[in-house]
């Protein structure tokens, strides 16, 4: 039976993961700061700790094989959420979590990046997750690097504002990108976890589209027809700048935002999950 620590098990992501791993019969030992959370996962080991401070996960990687991290700072678009930069939480915690593995002589270290990671270093968030790569690849650990497309559950944003009747929409609206669901990129990521040689994968999921038809697909859901509003490309750029001082999280996500909006993001497709379905459901489950 393999032995899998997960960091960032509690996310979006990382739940479905435990969940996909279990279902291969592997020994999950989850790492979070949260007691409850971990606990909720059903997982067979829960390390409590937070991968900013090293000690608290010094012998987190201790008698496992094989660690998958998507551990990050919470890319969610919501303001309520404060707290540091990308570089503070992403490429620091995962730095501490490769030493960690390093010393435990862990057979593979998998990592969550970011499609278009190593394209636009002058992005904060996306240079983080570049930075940890980078370190992974020449960490000596057999290693495996995902970079995905957006997730669905990054895109329940857009049902969020058309549920208030309103979207916003950066730039031209043609940017595209073929986001993924979280659990069939879960799979994808339990499998890599239990493979063997070092990998780098690029991935989406299985529909192009324009940022407008996501917005078009997020009213559709409900049954409404579409109101957009236009704001500048540059415009979530210039506005995280001048927050990034007060709130570095959401500075660097706005500035994300605005790479995303001018910029096409399509990777090779993976999945069979239709980002319209998902909005439907969420329509359903939680009106
Ligand atoms: N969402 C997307 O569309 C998307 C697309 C491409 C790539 N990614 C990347 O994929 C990864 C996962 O994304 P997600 O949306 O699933 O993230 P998420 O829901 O925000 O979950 C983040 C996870 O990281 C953990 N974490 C954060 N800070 C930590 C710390 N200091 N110590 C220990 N654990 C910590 C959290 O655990 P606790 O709070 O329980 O401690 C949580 O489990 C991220 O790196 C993200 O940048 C996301």
């Amino acid at each position: 039976m393999e032995r899998v620590l997960v960091a960032g098990a509690t996310g979006a992501l990382g739940q479905h993961v435990v969940a996909a791993l279990k279902a291969r019969g592997c020994r999950v030992r989850v790492l979070s700061r949260s007691a409850p959370r971990a606990l909720s996962l059903g997982a067979d080991e829960v390390v409590l700790g937070d991968a900013t401070r090293p000690a608290s996960i010094a012998d987190a990687c201790a008698g496992v094989e094989r660690v998958f991290s998507c551990l990050g700072q919470s890319v969610a678009a919501n303001l309520a959420i404060r707290g540091p930069g990308y570089h503070a939480v992403d490429y620091l915690g995962n730095h501490h979590l490769i030493e960690a593995a390093k010393r435990a002589r862990v057979g593979r270290f998998v990592y969550v990046s970011v499609f278009g990671a190593e394209a636009y270093p002058a992005n904060a968030y996306l240079r983080a997750h570049a930075d940890v790569a980078a370190e992974l690849r020449a960490s000596g650990l057999r290693y495996a690097i995902i970079q995905p497309t957006g997730f669905f559950s990054a895109f329940g944003a857009f049902l969020a504002m058309a549920r208030g009747g309103m979207a916003t929409l950066f730039g031209s609206g043609t940017a595209r990108s073929n986001p993924i669901h979280d659990a069939d990129l879960a799979e994808l990521c339990a499998d890599t976890t239990l493979n063997a040689t070092n990998e780098e994968i690029l991935v989406g999921g299985p529909e192009v589209y324009t940022r407008r038809e996501v917005i078009e697909l997020a009213f559709a859901a409900l049954g409404r027809q579409p109101r957009i509003v236009r704001a500048p490309a540059w415009a979530p750029g210039a506005i995280g700048a001048a927050l990034h001082p007060f709130a570095p999280r959401i500075g660097e996500l706005l500035a994300f935002f605005g790479v995303v909006s001018r910029n096409d993001f399509v990777a090779p497709p993976y999945g069979e999950r239709r980002l319209g379905d998902y909005f439907r459901e969420l329509t359903t489950t939680s009106r």
